[in-house]
């Protein structure tokens, strides 16, 4: 049985389903959607390699021809030389206005190639069927596609809704601990960001939704979808609501950054140290309880998560280089740093009223500890 969310976006309204088998039944989802019985389908070498052939299968159990393009897997195909192979391929391929495009993979493949959809013959619907953890809690729902600049992550891009989402929680089984870990850094952000019941739960019961816990996961899933779900139909283009899903981001993204978008910090798990340093700053701002850092800290820990800026391998800039970084981010607004901070778990607001020397201490606190 899967769960349905649906996403209340008027002309742009569509489902996502979370559960186990549904790239079995993805011929009868998808074909609703069909003018003709044919897809085009991108993916990573990496997700073809271990599931294309079941997508096929699902496919053609409903008379639905699949031809496929798999790009190199990794952040750095995120770039104008992809999306170009890509649009050129699809071009090639014959995909028509009416017809639609599957984007098959994590969160890499679902923000380009919803890009490439959105400019394609100045737009064509999609698909998207995501394989991580990441990209089925949060990349693959709402909208957001795009391609990284020299100058910092998802600066070109489109708000371009999918047509429907089937988030197969089987394809959770086949992902590399890490990979989970980091993608469950986005799940706990959900919590923390305005569900403390949903927080509470996840302590008692994250431990063994990362160890297989097949129901588990589909609950994890699904309230993620739905919170998610909930705040872009208030604000699907980030006019305000929407940045409440920025928590731990302001931080993550300058992180990463200082990390070289490497190996060395994965999206999600800079999103959980920058939820860590969120909450820090809140509390040390008097906006919410002393203690409430510290259990944020020691259920990550309690997760085996990267917590603290002693957890990334290497060096780090200094705590202004981090701070300039922070400025370069995408939530900057008149000169102004946009944080999420909280008065309390669950209890996330959006403000740039954040003095500069505040952001710096916890950083230099932070350095320090390494
Ligand atoms: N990943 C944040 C958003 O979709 O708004």
């Amino acid at each position: 049985m899967s769960n349905i969310i649906h996403v209340p976006l008027g002309a742009r309204a569509y489902d996502v389903l979370v559960g186990p088998g549904l790239l079995v039944q993805s011929g009868t989802l998808i074909a609703p959607l069909l003018r003709r019985p044919r897809v085009a389908v991108v993916t990573d070498e990496a997700v073809g390699a271990l599931h294309l052939d079941a997508l096929r299968s699902g496919l053609a159990a409903s008379g639905i021809e699949l031809t496929s393009l798999a790009l190199p897997p990794g952040e750095a195909t995120k770039c104008w030389v992809q999306l170009e192979r890509t649009t050129e391929w699809l071009l090639e391929a014959q995909i028509e206005r009416g017809d639609v495009v599957i984007a098959f993979g994590g969160g890499v493949i679902g923000d380009l190639v919803g890009f490439a959809a959105a400019i394609l013959r100045r737009g064509v619907r999609f698909v998207q069927i995501p394989t991580s953890l990441l990209a089925q809690v949060d990349s693959s729902v709402g909208g957001k596609t795009g391609i990284n600049s020299s100058r910092g992550k998802n600066l070109i891009g489109a708000f371009h809704q999918p047509s429907l989402v089937l988030a197969d929680t089987d394809m959770l089984a086949t992902m590399k601990n890490r990979d989970f870990l980091a993608g469950y850094g986005e799940v706990v952000k959900y919590g923390l960001l305005g569900d403390a019941a949903f927080f509470d739960w996840l302590e008692g019961h994250a431990p063994s939704m990362a160890a297989g816990d097949v129901d588990a996961r589909i609950y994890a899933v699904s309230r993620s979808v739905q919170m998610k779900a909930d705040i872009v139909a208030r604000d699907e283009t980030e006019q305000g609501d929407r940045a409440l899903l920025n928590l731990g981001h302001t931080f993550g993204h300058a992180l990463e950054a200082a990390t070289g978008y490497s190996g060395r910090l994965l999206h999600g798990e800079g999103v959980a140290i920058g939820c860590a340093l969120a909450f820090e700053l809140s509390a040390r701002l008097g906006l919410c309880p002393q203690e409430t850092p510290s259990r944020v800290r020691a259920h990550l820990t309690n997760m085996n998560m990267k917590v603290d800026l002693s957890d990334i391998e290497g060096d780090l800039p200094d705590a202004n280089a981090l701070l300039a970084l922070m400025a370069q981010d995408k939530k900057v607004q008149e000169g102004k740093l946009h944080f999420v901070l909280a008065r309390d778990i669950g209890e996330a607001f959006v403000t740039s009223d954040v003095p500069h020397d505040a952001v710096l201490s916890v950083l230099q606190d932070a350095l320090a500890s390494r």
